[in-house]
């Protein structure tokens, strides 16, 4: 017997018919598939990362664009400079105040003002009084003992000003040739930078306000003594500015020492010159008092050492809590007989012939003009009694030296036996 033929195996399911031909789809589809949703995530990331570009760019267009910055020194100069107030006794300057308020405002703007006084007279104090009362329209800024590189940054920030990448852009576009600029070694090309800057906000508020603002610089001897380039780069600003009518730049400097510098400067011609000077011995008794100094060691302190000068009358409040009047003197006028002799010793200072002896003798009695005194002493001496570590003569912008202070004076004429007149 025959075995029965194998029963004819089931229709293939349909699924199962055509498998290749399936494999081949799934993976086309798969693979369509996988690259929309990569694309899709590509482009959800693109459109993501776009919309924060973008935003990021109106961002930086709203707080960096050159009228946003402009707007800021604007908003600086309109607002003023804050003043901080006075916390201790405080000796009341009218005329001084008055003298420096018509400096912060000039009915006319003619030229630039450097405000000079001897150290620790009571300039900074000074201004500071004559800004605080209305501050309106005047941006204040004092050098510290900053590296001079750092100068102009530190200006800037007084001035709200933060420069960026679209900052050179704008001045190209106001058609400033910035290719010198650009190629100059710092601080002189953030300096001209800035002073671009300046002079474009300073015409905005001129035009809108009817008058120009103000700059006080302080202290710009800082400046000066580690070289004058850069003091003499902000004078030919300050001049250029008031010969336009544009700001009113106001240069504070510490006694005479440093004027020669300042001078030396061809922008000085434009210079008006304001001297604060030292306060009265009525009103320096009346300060010591104040601090706790007795009525007589306060009048001997005031006739003997500090005369009005305000530094000396700090510290004296402080030292005569351990010594005497006449302790304190001494120290001092050692100081100035090693100093003196130091620096003529080769001029036989103590020839009772010399005429730099007489010179200076007559300097114990009052001032004496500029010229006869160089042409005396010779500029060498002059310049060498003149620098603030010597601190020995002092010089005044009405042409007349005299010597420093009070126990200077004191000293000078007991060192070399000076008669009176
Ligand atoms: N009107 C005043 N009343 C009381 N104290 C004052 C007055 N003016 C200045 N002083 C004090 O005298 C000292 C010197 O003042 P200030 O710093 O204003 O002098 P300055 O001339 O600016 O000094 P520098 O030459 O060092 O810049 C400070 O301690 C200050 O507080
Ligand atoms: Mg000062």
């Amino acid at each position: 017997m025959s075995a029965a033929a194998p029963a004819a195996a089931p229709a293939a399911a349909p699924a199962q018919q055509q498998p290749a031909f399936r494999g081949v789809f799934g993976f086309i589809g798969g693979a369509v598939a996988k690259a929309v949703s990569t694309t899709f995530i590509v482009l959800v990331v693109a459109a993501f990362v776009a919309r924060h570009v973008l935003e990021d760019k109106n961002t930086i267009a709203k707080t960096h664009s050159p009228e946003v910055v402009l707007a800021r020194m604007l908003a600086r100069f309109e607002a003023g400079s804050v003043i901080p107030r006075f916390e201790k006794y405080h000796v009341s300057r009218p005329d001084a105040i008055a003298m420096l308020q018509k400096v912060l405002r000039p009915a006319r703007l003619k030229d630039y003002t450097v405000v000079i006084g001897e150290v620790g007279c009571g300039k900074t104090t000074a201004v500071h009084n004559a800004i605080r009362a209305n501050s309106t329209g005047i941006v204040y800024h004092i050098v510290k003992s900053e590296v001079l590189v750092s100068m102009p940054g530190l200006l800037a920030r007084s001035l709200a000003f933060e420069p960026n990448q679209f900052t050179e852009g704008y001045l190209k576009d106001r058609g400033v040739e910035l290719d010198e600029v650009t190629s100059a070694a710092e601080p002189f090309r953030s300096w001209v930078l800035l002073s671009l800057i300046l002079r474009d906000v300073a015409q905005q508020f001129k035009t809108k306000h009817g008058h120009p603002a103000t700059l006080v610089i302080d202290a710009v001897d800082e400046i000066a003594q580690q070289g004058p380039a850069l003091l003499h780069a902000i004078q030919d600003f300050a001049k250029a500015a008031a010969d336009e009518q544009l700001l009113n730049v106001v240069l504070v400097t510490c006694d005479g020492s440093n004027l020669p510098e300042l001078k030396a400067s061809s922008a000085m011609t434009r210079a008006r010159i304001a001297e604060v000077s030292d306060i009265t011995d009525e009103q320096a008794v009346d300060f010591l008092l104040h601090r706790g100094v007795n009525e007589d060691a306060a009048k001997r302190a005031v006739a003997k050492i500090a005369g009005g000068r305000f530094v000396l009358l700090n510290s004296l409040v402080f030292e005569l809590q351990f010594k005497t009047v006449e302790q304190i003197f001494e120290e001092f006028s050692s100081r100035t007989e090693s100093s003196l002799q130091r620096l003529i010793d080769d001029l036989a200072l103590y020839n009772a012939t010399s005429v730099v002896h007489k010179t200076l003798c007559d300097l114990t009695h009052g001032s004496l003009r500029r010229p006869s005194l160089e042409k005396t002493l010779g500029i060498d001496l002059t310049k060498k009694l003149l620098a603030t570590n010597i601190n020995i003569l002092a010089y005044h912008p009405n042409d007349t030296y005299t010597l420093h202070s009070r126990h200077v004076q004191r000293s000078v004429a007991a060192l070399l036996n000076c008669t009176r007149p």
